[in-house]
């Protein structure tokens, strides 16, 4: 993409990459990412507010040249990972002298990871301003969004919100802004349950905290921008509450067909009483679907067969993923077979431990079941009901 112009000197100077289909070696990315810097010209300063993946540098300092940018006084690293980072020293290079504004966590993991030297240092704190000449940048810590040296960095005159990952999508586009709103929704909603929701209960203080600031844009690190800043706000509001809805997630693995059939008769027994079942079959599903669907879903029942004494491999994946990203979701079970015995039950039981979850009697069955077995899976979907009947639901 060319350098954009948000506003009379201010400028969108970051790169698309559209052809980017997994971060971090573990997130799949079907729309690909964008890295987003912006530079900032106020009539005695020049800063940039992050830089981008460092395989695509050359296109950072391209856009720089392009714009004709001979010196650039300030780089500001809202966050140390190196998608925004990465691309630092090159632009220390080419810019001596330039300083890296940052707060101290984030200056520690700038020294280790990219090995600037102390010098090229600028420290600031939280509220800390930092004037341009007719602008002026506010800085903002907020930290655990999503490392712990992360902060906001506010443009005062404009009321601009540069916000790093925070409220980003991975959403490469040809738009500057976010346009089509149902597709940035579902990215932005994907983004925020791969990356965000294990820290929902701080990023809801973070958001109480920037309704003192008027925020007429926001201006995310990655995918697209947001001139109308409630869409995005509003998104985030509902994610973080405690709100859950009346569904019910069933990530699962069939070897022989038996557990297959489980899943089926049991979503069809919690589509009669009212209740969105998603099943996902473990072995083609996106793990990010998976992730957007534990954003709000008030159950989770985890469908396995028993395999070298324990639940398939696959499905230790996916329960130790849930796990990790401890969505709201206020009750888990488990519908699978065994063959001759193991502790397949006990071991995912285990393995939701950061799940502040009551578990609701599971439904383990030997062999392929029969139509008495399957009684009990009407059954698990009447306690199902019964407890999505007693919390309040969306
Ligand atoms: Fe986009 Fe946490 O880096």
């Amino acid at each position: 993409m060319a350098v954009r112009e948000i506003t009379t000197g201010i400028y969108w100077v970051g790169v698309n990459h559209w052809d980017r289909r997994l971060f971090d070696e573990l997130i799949p990315l079907p729309h690909g990412t964008t890295y987003n810097a912006y530079l900032l010209k106020g009539n005695e300063k020049t800063a940039l507010i992050d830089t981008v993946d460092p395989i695509k540098e050359n296109e950072l300092i391209a856009n720089l040249q392009h714009l004709g940018i001979k010196n650039i006084d300030y780089i500001i690293s809202n966050h140390a990972e190196q998608d925004h980072s990465g691309g630092i020293p090159r632009v220390l290079a080419a810019y001596p002298q330039a300083k890296v504004v940052t707060n101290v966590k984030c200056k520690a993991m700038l020294m280790d990871l990219l090995h600037i030297p102390e010098e090229r240092f600028i420290l600031v704190n939280d509220r800390d301003k930092l004037p341009l000449g007719n602008r002026t940048l506010e800085f903002i810590i907020a930290p655990w969004v999503h490392w712990p040296e992360t902060m906001l960095s506010y443009l005062c005159e404009e009321q601009i919100l540069f916000p790093c990952d925070l409220f980003g999508s991975h959403l490469a586009q040809s738009d500057l802004f976010a346009t089509d709103r149902g597709r940035v929704y579902e990215s932005a909603k994907r983004y925020y349950a791969e990356i965000m929701m294990p820290f929902r209960h701080i990023i809801k203080k973070h958001l109480q905290r920037l309704q003192e600031y008027e925020i007429r844009r926001i201006a995310p690190s990655h995918g697209p921008l947001h001139d109308s800043p409630a869409f995005i706000l509003d998104a985030y509001k509902e994610w973080t509450s405690d709100e859950v809805k009346n569904e019910v997630l069933l990530p699962y693995i069939s070897m022989h067909g038996s557990t297959e059939k489980r899943v089926s008769y049991l979503t069809d027994a919690l589509i009669q009483r009212k209740i969105t079942v998603k099943p996902f079959n473990l072995t083609k599903t996106d793990i990010g679907e998976l992730a957007v669907a534990l954003v709000d879903a008030a159950t989770i029942v985890i469908g396995t067969p028993t395999v070298l004494a324990g639940p398939h491999p696959v499905v230790v994946y996916a329960t130790y993923l849930t796990n990790a990203l401890r969505p709201k979701t206020r009750y888990a079970s488990v519908i699978g077979s065994f063959g001759w015995g193991g502790k397949m039950l006990e071991q995912i039981t285990s393995m939701l431990a950061s799940l502040k979850v009551e578990f609701i009697e599971p439904v383990v069955i030997k062999g392929h079941p029969q139509e008495h077995d399957l009684q009990q899976l009407d059954e698990l979907a009447d306690r199902i009901l019964v407890k999505h009947k007693d919390i309040h639901l969306t």
